[in-house]
């Protein structure tokens, strides 16, 4: 294998950027706010947060921990620690990779798409052809030019390619969907969706079902169970502080989370879309939202644009990472070029997306199948992994930090906590997505 030397970020920020740009996402603005409508509102938010707490950011931190120690990709980073028997988990993540990406860069086509429908054609009537939007050829055809813009950037490498593109971008996400939050607050009637979104029915909370969402996604919006987060983290130099970032990127990725719900809700509910938010599912955000634009007029095209520009500023920064996952280990594993890796797993991967691309039950399941059993199943190998496999996770984790105190209790969250409450979840969720994915082919 060529011993080129390996690639770094050029700086702590640009890693805290690039790092934010995978976790803020579709996950946040998109799959975050159809789930809470779903699953009734901020019931399922504080469920999502205690999940986010107890186990998202303890994941989060094994995950930086195996990846800047080792200073590999996740393949060859668990087999560093872990031996041989390791090897099938860093495949598992990979494998993760081409499916999650192969049907969100079919979501991040949609929103490409509508943002160019902002500038090109107005939101009127929008809403009723999402299906034919959504599936078929078109879908396609979008999905193919979004891959085809995260290959570039992945191709470009660590630091010209990711780490530049995330560090322009993710400031300006933040703006967007500040400016957007603001605009939701003023418009008359907002009150009704705060109310939605806010107040709390804790009737709901204990069921199965919403525990699984809500777990599946703490995992999917910090991307965490595929090695994302490692993968990120072996660009890194061994003096970061690791806990530290932990916070910064779990922060960021919550707060924009909770600031998407505060620019959807006040939107739908101020323009009277209420009655549509309970059964939403997938479409949810391409379906009412537009409604809600094009009942804004010219405004609503401006808004709108911003809306969905973000979206898709998020969407790339987050299936970047879903193609370095891959890309690092082919480089690393096969000893590809970069460039040359880009090339082939990406086209591998806008291949996989075409059931998705023409099918929005497919679509649902593989989302599905990712969230509920890859990336919470992969959670829990990876707790036991650092929590009971690697000899000195404390030490290592502690490299560049400054307050080691807590490190036992981190370590003990792994062991006992993380482990049992996701075993809980899977126990549900497996069974449950097996139904789906029988439902699908039965259908
Ligand atoms: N976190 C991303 C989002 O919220 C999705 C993602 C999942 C990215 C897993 C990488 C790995 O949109």
């Amino acid at each position: 294998m060529a011993d080129a030397p390996r690639e770094q970020w050029s700086s702590r920020a640009g890693f805290v950027f690039a790092a934010v740009g995978s976790a803020v996402g579709l996950g946040n603005m998109w799959r975050f706010s159809y789930l809470t409508a779903e699953h009734g509102g901020a019931a399922f938010v504080v469920l999502y947060l205690c999940i986010t707490l107890l186990i998202g950011l303890p994941v989060l931190l094994a995950e930086l921990t195996v990846g800047r120690g080792s200073q590999r990709s996740p393949v060859a980073a668990l087999r560093h620690y872990g031996g041989r028997a390791w090897t099938p988990l860093g495949v598992v993540f990979v494998a993760a990779g081409f499916l999650i990406l192969a049907y969100y860069g079919v979501i991040a086509g949609w929103t490409l798409r509508y943002g160019l429908t902002a500038i090109f054609g107005g939101f009127v009537g929008v809403a009723d052809s999402f299906d034919e939007i959504a599936q078929g050829a078109d879908a396609f055809a979008f999905h193919l030019a979004f891959m085809v813009i995260t290959v570039g950037v992945v191709a470009g490498g660590v630091k010209a390619g990711i780490e530049r593109t995330a560090s322009v971008l993710m400031p300006l996400l933040f703006l967007m969907v500040i400016g957007l939050a603001i605009h939701a607050a003023m418009l008359p009637g907002a009150e009704a969706g705060y109310a939605y979104y806010l107040d709390t029915d804790f009737s709901e909370i204990f069921s199965h079902d919403v525990l699984t969402n809500a777990a599946g996604q703490a995992f999917f919006s910090l991307s965490l169970g595929m090695g994302a987060m490692m993968t990120y983290a072996s660009y890194l130099r061994r003096d970061e502080n690791l806990p530290q970032g932990s916070l910064l990127i779990g922060g960021a990725d919550v707060g924009i989370a909770f600031l998407a719900g505060l620019v959807v809700f006040p939107m739908i509910f101020a323009l009277g879309l209420s009655e549509k938010v309970g059964g939403s599912t997938v479409g949810a955000l391409f379906i009412t939202l537009p409604e809600a634009f094009a009942v804004m007029g010219g405004v609503g095209r401006v808004v709108g644009f911003v809306f969905f520009a973000a979206l898709v500023v998020g969407a790339l920064t987050s299936a970047i990472s879903l193609l370095e996952v891959v890309v690092s280990a082919a480089i690393d594993g096969l000893g590809w070029g970069r460039r040359r890796a880009a090339l082939l797993a990406g086209g591998a991967i806008t291949l996989l997306g075409v059931p998705a691309a023409w099918s929005l039950s497919v679509l649902e399941v593989m989302d599905q199948v990712a969230n509920n059993v890859f990336l919470l199943g992969g959670g829990l190998a990876l707790s036991l992994f650092v929590g009971w496999r690697m000899r000195d996770p404390i030490s290592e984790a502690g490299v560049g930090a400054e307050n080691m105190r807590w490190f036992p209790l981190w370590r003990m969250l792994l062991r006992f906590v993380v482990p049992a409450v996701l075993l809980y979840v899977l126990a549900d969720a497996i069974p449950g997505t097996l139904r789906a994915i029988g439902a699908l082919f039965s259908a």
